[in-house]
């Protein structure tokens, strides 16, 4: 069990930013950064016992200033969309950084992804690091002063377990996820047509072609979108599906069932055996199999695009200001967002 702090660079107005490796007792290790907060690597055993890092990531800080796909970030204050980039709360309407098109994505020009976050590391039985900060009153036009913390724990069990706490001084709307990108064949190791994955959902929410969703519940059932069992994510990103042609794939929001800390989703690779469950507390999962990813090279040298990973990011349903059907992100002044999402691995049988 071990918490160690490399230097990672500066920021262009000279903040210092660390990457801290995390290990657990059976060799799991994470590379977490202060920029952003991001994931940069996640290394778990294969079938044979050998390290497999599981996630994409980029080598140096600079690599990560223009962060194109969000790689391993931590989005905030709103993850995925909001229409038009406004919304209305208690009757006031509050616009929003406007960062694709005429909408808000991921939290605006300058979202969570972007900021260096102070860090506590705790070198315990069970290795930890907590990022916190405080996002100002009217950042990126979002109200309130949120007092913010992530802590990234290496569980004994092998999972990478993510807890998000938020509290603010007015009212607003919190979404926090994480954007890992995940190849559980290992990070350079080519498309995932072959991987499979199984999603605790009988039901998604359809999008427009701006990526919104319409406000439909659909169900998943007779559709590409139907991972009730177990199925290789081939069939369905290559699909003749109308919502999978207009995005090239899958990126939509899917209703977890259940409620409380439960399992979304389960995936395997397919050549490592490696398994991944996804436990969450929040309403949606929206799967992203990375149509958009720019072609190119990234961490050590590996070729990454579409279709090359998959994203699960749990949290509300997308733009739910909109939807009063939608389980929303509204954070009321004084309570607390506790927001928990872990990532088991395992050998798959
Ligand atoms: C969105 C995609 C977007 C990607 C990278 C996902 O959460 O749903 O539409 O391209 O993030 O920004």
């Amino acid at each position: 069990m071990s918490v160690i702090r490399t230097d990672y660079g500066k920021t262009n107005g000279g903040e210092e930013v660390y990457l801290y490796t995390l290990e657990n007792k059976n060799g799991m290790s994470a590379e977490i950064i202060t920029y952003g907060g991001i994931v940069r690597s996640l290394k778990v055993k294969d079938k044979n016992g050998a390290d497999t890092d599981v996630v994409l990531g980029r080598d140096t800080l600079e690599d990560y200033f223009e962060n194109d796909g969000y790689i391993g970030a931590f989005i905030g204050r709103h993850a995925n969309r909001i229409k038009g980039a406004s919304f209305v709360l208690n009757g006031e309407k509050f616009e929003v950084g406007r960062n694709e098109g005429k909408n808000s994505l991921h939290g605006g020009i300058c979202g969570f992804d972007k900021k260096v976050w102070d860090a506590t590391p705790l070198d315990e039985e069970e290795p930890k690091l907590i990022l916190s900060g405080i996002s100002p009153d009217g950042e990126e036009g979002f109200p309130g002063e949120v007092k913010l913390s992530v802590t990234y724990t290496l569980t004994n069990d092998n999972a990478l377990k993510i807890e998000y706490y938020g509290i603010s001084d007015k009212d607003t709307v919190l979404n926090l996820t994480n954007h890992s990108y995940f190849n559980l064949n290992g990070y350079d190791s080519g498309k995932i047509d072959n991987q499979r994955i199984k999603i605790n959902s009988s039901f998604y929410t359809p999008n427009d072609e701006e990526c919104m969703p319409t406000g439909e519940v659909r169900r998943v059932e007779g559709t590409a979108f139907d991972f009730r069992k177990i199925k290789e994510f081939g069939g369905a990103i290559n699909s003749e599906d109308e919502q999978v042609k207009l995005f090239g794939g899958i990126d939509h929001n899917y209703a977890i069932s259940g409620r409380g800390l439960r399992e979304a989703a389960y995936a395997v690779g397919d050549k490592t055996g490696i398994g991944m469950s996804v436990y969450t507390n929040q309403g949606g999962m929206q799967l992203y199999t990375a149509n958009g990813l720019p072609e190119g090279i990234y961490k050590n040298g590996s070729k990454c695009g579409v279709h090359t990973a998959f994203c699960l990011e749990t949290q509300c349903f997308p733009n739910s200001m909109e939807h009063s059907h939608f389980p929303g992100a509204i954070l009321k002044k004084g309570e607390e967002y506790n927001h928990i999402t872990i990532y088991k691995f395992d050998i798959a049988e």
